[in-house]
């Protein structure tokens, strides 16, 4: 009776820390969003950006924080009907955390919540023409994520006034609109010689 109730203690302490997983939402460790990643999905409070053609669809394939607190970031994208590779370099802004870079226009972004091991998710703001577009993204360490954060994402978008249908899955995307083979070796942070 008594290995019995330690077994049932036992499967729920185990069962509540499977729920929080590590799940981080303030002071991200950058050097941990490091590495491969792939685009889950993609929001935007103009449709048009995430839908097929939209400048903002595009498909992550690595992250990387340099020494000088700027990010790499390496994307592919069809661009007139080829698949084309996307690099940036984000620059931290004076707001610790808040990067910015250059394409279609101006943007600015920042981690809202990440488990490094499974998924990050971005917000971003575009400054195009006069015109403020907020955007948000879901990128994961395996080419799906649980529906469980999917909806989580959702939510997300829908706290930041972004519809539902203004959400794009691009987990079936990627093979028939734009394919480039990941390189085989990870990226190397550091060099010892
Ligand atoms: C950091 O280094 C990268 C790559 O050399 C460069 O493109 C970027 O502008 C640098 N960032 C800053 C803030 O100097």
């Amino acid at each position: 009776m008594k290995l019995l109730l330690l077994c049932l203690g036992l499967t729920l302490v185990c069962a509540h820390h499977g729920e929080n997983h590590d799940v981080v939402t303030s002071n991200f460790d950058m050097s941990k969003i490091s590495g491969e990643w792939y685009t889950i999905l993609l929001a935007s409070g103009v449709k048009e950006k995430v839908e097929e053609q939209g400048s903002m669809r595009m498909f992550v394939e690595s992250i990387q924080a340099l020494d000088n607190s700027s990010l790499l970031l390496k994307y592919h994208k069809k661009i007139n009907g080829e698949c084309a590779e996307l690099i940036f370099v984000g620059d931290e802004t004076e707001e610790e955390g808040v990067y910015s870079l250059s394409y279609d226009g101006y943007n600015e972004f920042h981690v809202v919540e990440a488990d490094y091991n499974d998924y990050v998710i971005f917000y971003f703001l575009n400054y195009h023409n006069e015109e403020i577009t907020q955007g948000m993204e879901l990128y994961a360490r395996k080419p799906d994520v649980s529906p469980q954060i999917k909806k989580r994402f959702e939510e997300l978008c829908k706290n930041h006034g972004i519809p539902e249908e203004n959400v794009q899955d691009l987990t079936n995307a990627v093979p028939s609109e734009c394919f480039l083979p990941r390189s085989p070796c990870h990226p190397v942070t550091s060099s010892v010689t």
